[in-house]
């Protein structure tokens, strides 16, 4: 599905630092189009898409590395609006002419940058302005035509402009939040320089969204996998307003849900809920309860519940015969992972990819593939998908099956699915799940001694995780209010059974994981 070509749009080039999907972020925040491209396939996407503006990215690189990426130095000569940042920022002085050195002394995190208020960049930004540096090497001379725009005591070159050809250059990053005004300069090069109007926004994005899927499946068949998370939420009700009954979602309620969890999708996506689409949920609880049990080991759990699965959806695909399109919930931060290096397995998870050869479909349709988390939320808000299910925070795949440490078993889910809707529930009063990325409740394997009235019990712990993260990469463990985790903790121990201790984790991620497995 090709967005762009409805949209003005900003290229965002890859060298290869650690912000650009931020970057990206930030554009898309001003209404306006980004996309991630590796710098390889720079001048192949200007041609098909051609940018209102280009923005280089940082990288770890030195620019006088004979190795280090660079750009088609014809991207100078298309006439395309350019900002470079950190070391797109040395790598546009160094491609024009300019020299680019090894910093004397070099900067790194927040620094007061002196700017000149005469740059169309810096148009309502303070002359003296908190910006995020992390660079070894600076320009040390801009480029014939170029001037410098801002500078801090040791970098003589912060920022450099050449209005006459539209480039710009800031060597800290103006799309991290540490950099206050930040948000004002990206504005300032989409509106002012590039001349963008804002024309990214959620509304048209559905309307232009439902109208090419309805294009491209004409009177074809659907199949759509629905977790009841938000990505596959919202792709379902996209494709379903796109072209109602010839899309079929399944849904497999594989009893490793939180609690009502299986009744609340079924209530919005069923025959009662607003939307007109075949909906089967399949009830495979006792299956996956069978497979697992006697296993405790988290990738093994990991790989049966997922095995298991594609097992129950590929029975279900069977009986609906071939479809023409398998819908996925795909976003945008998965194109890009999957796309650009790879990283380490910590777990099976985050090595997903590939395509599924279980159904037998001609075509796969990604309605969200283009979109980062926070906008599928707007388009599902746009799409009057019930808040509820639009806000709701990440819920893994393998469910509750790895917030269960050591084997998994009825009694054990119901336990964790208990303390968990207290813990949400309480913490849903506060209001503090607005800042909050994940909180939930998880069984550990421990049992321990208390005393109840004038019992002795030997009972299980339960651990309360809450963390505060923007990308899941790393976490910091919340400070939920004493009071708080005090109800919580009465809460649990009097009415779940089973529970006589519960745990608050502290740890970040890393050294530790969001979830336990
Ligand atoms: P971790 O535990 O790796 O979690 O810090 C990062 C994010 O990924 C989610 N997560 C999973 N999601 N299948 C999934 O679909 C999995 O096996 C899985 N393991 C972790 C986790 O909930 C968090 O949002």
């Amino acid at each position: 599905m090709n967005h762009q070509s409805n949209h003005q749009s900003v290229l965002v080039i890859d060298f290869g630092g650690q912000y650009n999907q931020l970057i990206a972020r930030r554009v898309r925040e001003c209404s306006v189009f980004a996309e991630v491209i590796p710098h390889t396939k720079a001048m192949e996407k200007i041609k098909e898409t051609a940018p209102a503006g280009l923005i280089f990215t940082g990288g770890p690189n030195s620019v006088y590395d004979d190795a280090s990426p660079k750009c088609e130095p014809e991207i100078f000569e298309l006439g395309i609006p350019i900002l470079g940042i950190c070391y797109g920022s040395q790598l546009m002085a160094y491609m024009l002419g300019g020299r680019v050195e090894t910093a004397p002394v070099s900067e790194y995190g927040r620094t007061l940058v002196n700017t000149d208020g005469s740059s169309v960049l810096f148009e309502g930004v303070s002359r003296e302005t908190v910006c995020w540096m992390s660079h070894t090497d600076y320009i040390a001379q801009v480029p014939e035509g170029f001037r410098t725009i801002a500078s801090t005591p040791v970098c003589p070159t912060a920022a450099m402009e050449c209005p006459e050809k539209k480039f710009y250059a800031t060597q800290f990053h103006p799309e991290v939040m540490h950099t206050e005004e930040g948000k004002k300069m990206l504005e300032n090069f989409v509106y002012r320089v590039c001349g963008c109007t804002g024309d990214w926004k959620m509304d048209s994005f559905v309307e232009t969204t439902i109208r090419q899927i309805r294009e491209k499946v004409g009177d074809g068949r659907a199949l759509c996998a629905l977790s009841g998370g938000v990505d596959s939420s919202v792709a379902a009700v996209l494709m379903s307003k796109a072209i109602g009954k010839q899309l079929t979602c399944v849904f497999v309620d594989q009893g490793l849900l939180r609690k009502n969890e299986g009744d609340e999708v079924e209530a919005v996506f069923g025959p009662d809920g607003p939307y007109d689409l075949n909906f089967i949920r399949v009830n495979a609880q006792q299956r996956f309860y069978d497979k697992l049990a006697g296993v405790t080991e988290p990738e093994q759990k990991r790989k049966i519940i997922g095995e298991e699965f594609i097992r129950v959806f590929e029975e279900e695909a069977k009986k609906i015969g071939a479809v023409d399109f398998l819908v996925q919930g795909t976003i945008y931060p998965d194109v890009i992972e999957s796309g650009l290096g790879k990283s380490a397995v910590i777990k099976s998870h985050h090595n997903v990819g590939g395509l599924p050869d279980y159904v037998d479909f001609k075509e796969i349709i990604e309605p969200l593939r283009m979109l980062f988390k926070d906008e599928v939320r707007n388009a599902g808000r746009e799409l009057g998908i019930p808040e509820y299910l639009v806000s709701r925070q990440p819920f893994p795949g393998p469910g509750l099956g790895i917030r269960i440490i050591g084997e998994v078993t009825e009694e054990k889910i119901r336990i964790v699915q208990d303390a968990d809707y207290i813990f949400r529930e309480e913490i849903a009063k506060t209001g503090l799940d607005r800042e909050l990325g994940q909180y939930f409740a998880a069984l550990t394997n421990m049992r321990s001694v208390g005393v109840m009235g004038d019992f002795r019990t030997y009972d299980y712990a339960i651990a309360l995780r809450a963390v505060k993260t923007s990308d899941f990469m790393t976490a910091e463990a919340a400070q939920i209010p004493w009071d708080v985790l005090n109800t919580v903790t009465n809460r649990i121990v009097n009415e779940v059974k089973g529970v006589n201790r519960v745990m608050y984790d502290c740890t970040s991620k890393p050294p530790g994981t969001i979830e336990f497995e």
